[in-house]
């Protein structure tokens, strides 16, 4: 089975995402298992702070080096793990293919600290991979935690029911848009769907959704500057 282990400032944050729907389903098939680890149980002086000023200067306080050394250095002892993930705005940008890769994976560890908040020496002590989930900047690492284990849970065999098969989604199979889906009622409020899904026309279906998806590819790296 898959171990994930997150280290967080903010433990509860983590609570609802990672244990409902179908990663709640994930963990009760044991397909994976996930703990957060709270930063603070770390802490071992009087006032168990994680936090103080940064040297040299600057706004906001820093996660100390300490209690993220504490805690690493343990999970260590006990196993080793294929990657020690670093979530940062500087980090490589998360895709489908990184997903792929940690779903393959036995041990991940993901420090979740906060931009401009942690103590660098643990990212250059630790990390394997900085992470960036995109090109905004967010209040820490949990959030980006959460959609790379996601992402990466939906791909472990047995998560999804064959109904909810990750194989055809879109990005599966390199850059490629799905077709639209529709379901009951065939016309809501004026709004109709296309006819040919009404047709039972199997081969005319398999057509519609390939040009569908072609256009919307195209419409997609269009808006993003692709290629
Ligand atoms: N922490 C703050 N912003 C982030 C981002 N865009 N990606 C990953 N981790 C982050």
């Amino acid at each position: 089975m898959m171990r994930i282990d997150v280290i967080s400032a903010v433990p509860d944050s983590l609570i609802s995402p990672l244990n409902t729907s179908i990663l709640k389903r994930a963990q009760e098939r044991k397909k994976v298992e996930i703990l957060v680890h709270n930063l603070r149980d770390y802490a071992y002086d009087k006032h168990k702070q994680i936090d103080d000023k940064p040297f040299g200067g600057g706004a906001g306080m820093l996660l100390k080096p300490e209690p993220f050394f504490e805690c690493i250095e343990r999970l260590l002892n006990e196993r080793k793990y294929d990657h020690i993930i670093f979530p940062t705005p500087g980090g490589k940008f998360y895709d489908q293919k990184m997903a792929n890769n940690f779903s393959l994976k036995e041990n991940l560890l993901i420090i979740a600290g906060h931009y401009k908040g942690i103590d660098d020496r643990v990212r250059e002590k630790f990390a394997t991979d900085e992470i960036s989930i995109g090109r905004y900047v967010l209040t820490g690492g949990e959030i980006a935690a959460w959609i790379i284990i996601d992402s990466v849970v939906r791909l472990i065999p047995g998560v999804l029911n064959d109904s909810e098969s990750a194989l055809n989604d879109s990005l599966m199979d390199g850059d490629i848009i799905e077709a639209p889906y529709y379901t009951r009622p065939a016309e809501y409020k004026g709004l109709k769907m296309p006819e040919v899904l009404l047709s039972g026309h199997e081969k005319k279906i398999k057509d519609w959704k390939e040009e569908q998806s072609k256009i919307l590819t195209e419409k997609w790296k269009k808006i993003n500057n692709l290629e």
